[in-house]
């Protein structure tokens, strides 16, 4: 389990071939997923991180045979998410008072989750430095926020290798372990899916933290995140989207969202695609019902998107409950930069165009006067509307 990458760097984590979802069930896995670990041995040996809690017994006995555990002289714990850090518990039960460096508000949550054990914490910020001998040391780099208060990653002169821990990683298990060995369209989509799903609530410090990065000149070599494939061939390539990606992307896309309860509603998503595609020919147009697709997917169609335009019934004084839960997402991704419209039948009171639209405002989208509000079923008065409000997106 221990695979050679650089040097004398090793890659020491754990592919999770039948991993589902993550985050609990808030992340949709559909090709598997990694939690990297990495073993420098220089004249001092370094851990860069560990793997999720359920491994960390398998993760200690494959660390056994790649290296004397005692010979172990620091372990560099970036984050202290449980899928990085859940086998630190049973490594420093068997190596106890080896240097765990990481970020001051690491060390908060690695004592929250795990309990004051009186680890030797070793407190760093960016700009600090480790030697680890044969003329090589690692330099910290605080990633704050990205994507959380503890994040960190490290620099590795000499090599040039950064472990970036959750920056730039996918939820890809690949067992090639390299981009160059991966499927190249799954692979992007899938750092797609994790920079939209996981990253994009913090586009502007991913922004700042690329532009920092780059001022420091250090002519990297390799990327090493925590998940997911290793960047080894053209790495800034994985920069330069994130770059992209930070600055409120968007593509040609207009994306349909909806649900329905008696097919009226899913009517008219129909018809408003047909009418987009044929009013704007060079536009990507894609329908959703959120019922029956993956929410982390169409988020990710969303975040291409320039526009959305989002149906739900109107049910007890109020949209759907799928819808709902949906929009609520929404708005935790921040999305910015992108119109909305909203449509939606309704028998009785009608509120539903209403709702749409104030939780739109609310997750930051432009939402454009025109709708479609269809008494019972669309009409042919209805349909006619259609036109006018795409015309608006
Ligand atoms: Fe991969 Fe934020 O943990």
């Amino acid at each position: 389990m221990k695979r050679n990458i650089k040097g004398n760097v090793s890659w020491v984590g754990h592919i999770d071939w039948d991993l589902e979802t993550f985050h609990g069930d808030d992340y949709s896995i559909m090709n598997g997923s990694s939690q990297n670990a990495y073993l420098i041995e220089e004249e001092k040996t370094v851990l860069v991180d560990t793997v999720w809690a359920p491994h960390r017994f398998e993760f200690v006995e494959n660390l056994r045979k790649a290296v004397d555990l005692k010979k172990i002289d620091f372990i560099i714990a970036n984050h202290g998410e449980t899928d990085h850090s859940g086998a630190l518990t049973a490594l420093l039960d068997e190596i106890p008072g080896t240097p765990v460096y990481c970020t001051a508000a690491a060390v908060k949550s690695l004592e929250g989750q795990y309990g004051k054990r009186g680890w030797n914490f070793k407190v760093v910020k960016t700009g600090d430095e480790l030697d680890i001998g044969n003329g090589k040391k690692l330099v910290f780099v605080e990633m704050k926020m990205l994507h959380w208060p503890d994040s960190m990653a490290v620099f590795m002169t000499g090599d040039d290798i950064l472990f970036s821990n959750d920056a730039f990683g996918q939820h890809f298990a690949v067992e090639e372990l390299f981009n160059d060995k991966a499927n190249q369209c799954l692979l992007m989509k899938e750092a797609l899916k994790y920079y939209v799903n996981i990253l994009n609530p913090f586009s502007p410090l991913v922004a700042k933290k690329i532009e920092e990065i780059s001022g420091m000149n250090l002519n990297i070599s390799m990327i090493c995140p925590s998940h997911g494939v290793i960047w080894r061939d053209n790495p800034l390539q994985i920069v330069e989207k994130y770059a992209q990606w930070s600055k409120s992307y968007q593509e040609n896309q207009i994306t349909v969202i909806y649900d329905t309860m008696w097919e009226g509603t899913a009517r008219l998503a129909r018809e408003i695609a047909f009418e987009l595609s044929a009013a704007k020919p060079d536009t990507v147009v894609k329908v959703f019902s959120v019922s029956k697709s993956d929410k982390n997917e169409v988020m990710t169609e969303v975040f291409k998107s320039k526009a959305i335009v989002v149906g739900s019934p109107t049910v007890s004084n109020d949209i759907l409950s799928s819808m709902t839960g949906w929009l609520a997402f929404l708005k935790q991704l921040k999305f910015k930069n992108k119109k909305a419209a909203v449509f939606g039948c309704y028998g009785w009171s009608g509120e539903g165009n209403r709702i749409l639209r104030e939780k739109l405002k609310d997750a930051g989208f432009e939402v454009v006067d025109e709708e479609i509000k269809s008494l019972w079923n669309p009409e042919t008065e209805d349909f006619a509307k259609i036109k006018d409000m795409i015309a608006r997106l």
